[in-house]
């Protein structure tokens, strides 16, 4: 086995696109790996200081999706330039804008699941950023992503993860086994 110092190395990290709303309505978004699960409607990501932190202080709602391999480019675009530079980074995005039906945030449709969310608490907090705490209060997915069961088939959304020792993208891929049963096997 060979050694390495520590580094942000959880594998894989998920590929989270914030929506906000800027002061003047106009909807913004960027790109976090550093997130995830926080309890059972609650998420947690870890914040720079950014214009995406600005609205969170503004408006105190946001969404989160999921990128896919269809969104990959617009989606590093995001986690590459900040609107604090480019006013028009989202219109360059080419993405689908609405407003979500139960938070002040944007939804982008061009991805299959978002969540509507509150923040509920900011932990950590100095002018280098923050720990968000988001309470869940909605999630939306686009029908054509639904299963037979009307349940998202998260094998239908060509979803990326990322891999932060080579900074790539990597397509999820086929389903391999069953949680909470395969296991039983041993
Ligand atoms: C792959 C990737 C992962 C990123 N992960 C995070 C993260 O977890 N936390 C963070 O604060 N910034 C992260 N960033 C950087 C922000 O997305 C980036 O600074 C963005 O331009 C901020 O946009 P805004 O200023 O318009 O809000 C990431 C960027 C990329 C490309």
């Amino acid at each position: 086995m060979k050694n390495f110092p520590p580094k942000p190395w959880v594998l894989p990290q998920p590929v989270l696109i914030i929506g906000t709303y800027d002061k003047d309505g106009r909807p913004n978004a960027m790109n976090a790996a550093w997130g995830g699960t926080w309890d059972m409607k609650e998420v947690s990501i870890s914040l720079g200081s950014h214009a995406t932190t600005d609205n969170l202080d503004l408006h105190g709602e946001f969404t989160l999706t999921f990128a896919t391999a269809e969104t990959l480019v617009a989606s590093d675009f995001v986690g590459i330039v900040s609107a604090r530079k480019d006013p028009d980074k989202i219109a360059k995005t080419g993405w689908n804008v609405v407003k979500a039906e139960h938070v002040n945030a944007p939804v982008f449709t061009d991805f299959p699941l978002t969540m509507e969310c509150k923040v509920k608490e900011t932990l950590n907090r100095d002018k280098a950023g923050y720990m968000l705490i988001g309470e869940v209060v909605n999630i939306v997915c686009d029908e054509k992503y639904l299963a037979a069961d009307g349940q998202p088939d998260v094998e239908k959304m060509n979803l990326i993860c990322y891999d932060p020792v080579h900074y790539g993208y990597i397509q999820l891929g086929k389903k391999v086994g069953q949680a909470f049963a395969d296991g039983k096997k041993i």
